[in-house]
């Protein structure tokens, strides 16, 4: 029954995603409200809430998100502390000392919304003066429309604002010996939330995908994977092994600054010397 489900959602997946990169639908206007960052970590009481307020007051401070904190909506706002949290953890359990100019890759960005958190920790994780960083985005299926009839796309663009970044609209390609770091948030692993997602089995290689990720890491880079849910955390580090890549940090991200129905799993890897 399963098999027979799937191959529906492939023959419509394979359909309107075709559709979709004919179309190209975008649409101009998207603007976020600003809502007042009052009682952000109301679903926490007593000492744990303190913590979340302490920390996201930090994280403001330290990675400079005083304009993004006026001109963004209370749950983009803390989504985007929860991404930066992780990124920061993952570089603190790594070791890693990022260089004075920086090429990283995103693959997968979806509508990019918790893009000025990666690049605000990308910009300033362990200095004091901004570092040059050159972030692009690879995105497949950047004409996805969603309910408000505005595509990923137009999503992106209004979550970029003014950054320099790059938002490419295709698969990730091997780009040799390029990336200091390539961040991989929620990829998929197994191939029903491929398809559930909406995608064509055609495009589902995951263990093609990550050697590509390993042939573009530059001699010290490294990959950051975030997974959710044990299940796929076990299957990404496998996809990892079976590359022969090592793991050099793998934890689990608490809830201080969101809670999601699934646990969330950061892995960090590199190619071995
Ligand atoms: C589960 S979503 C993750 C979105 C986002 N990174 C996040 O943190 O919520 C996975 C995204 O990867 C994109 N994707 C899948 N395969 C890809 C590939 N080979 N190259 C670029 N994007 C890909 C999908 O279209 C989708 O937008």
């Amino acid at each position: 029954m399963d098999k027979l489900w799937q191959t529906l959602q492939n023959w419509r997946n394979t359909l309107d995603f075709q559709l979709r990169k004919w179309v190209r639908w975008r649409r101009n206007g998207l603007i976020f409200e600003n809502q007042i960052k009052d009682d952000l970590f109301d679903f926490h009481s007593g000492v744990k809430k303190q913590q979340a307020e302490q920390t996201a007051e930090r994280l403001l401070n330290q990675y400079h998100l005083e304009l993004f904190s006026a001109c963004s909506t209370r749950i983009n706002f803390r989504e985007n502390l929860f991404y930066l949290s992780m990124l920061e953890n993952a570089f603190d359990i790594a070791g890693i000392n990022l260089p004075a100019t920086l090429n990283v890759a995103d693959i997968g960005p979806s509508h990019w919304f918790y893009v000025q958190a990666l690049y605000a920790g990308l910009t300033w994780y362990g200095i004091n003066t901004p570092r040059q960083v050159n972030l692009t985005g690879y995105e497949v299926d950047p004409y996805r429309v969603f309910s408000s009839f505005y595509s990923c796309w137009d999503y992106a663009r209004a979550h970029l604002r003014d950054l320099q970044v790059t938002y490419q609209k295709e698969a990730f390609k091997t780009v040799p010996h390029h990336f200091d770091l390539i961040c991989m948030f929620f990829p998929f692993v197994f191939v029903k939330d491929h398809l559930a997602w909406g995608l064509p089995k055609g495009q589902f290689d995951p263990l093609n995908l990550r050697e590509s990720v390993r042939e573009s890491l530059a001699p010290k880079g490294v990959v950051l994977v975030v997974n959710q849910g044990l299940d796929e955390h076990l299957a990404e580090k496998e996809n990892f092994n079976k590359l022969g890549m090592k793991i050099i940090a793998d934890f689990e991200q608490d809830d201080l600054l969101y809670q999601y129905d699934l646990k969330r799993f950061v892995l960090v890897a590199k190619n071995e010397e």
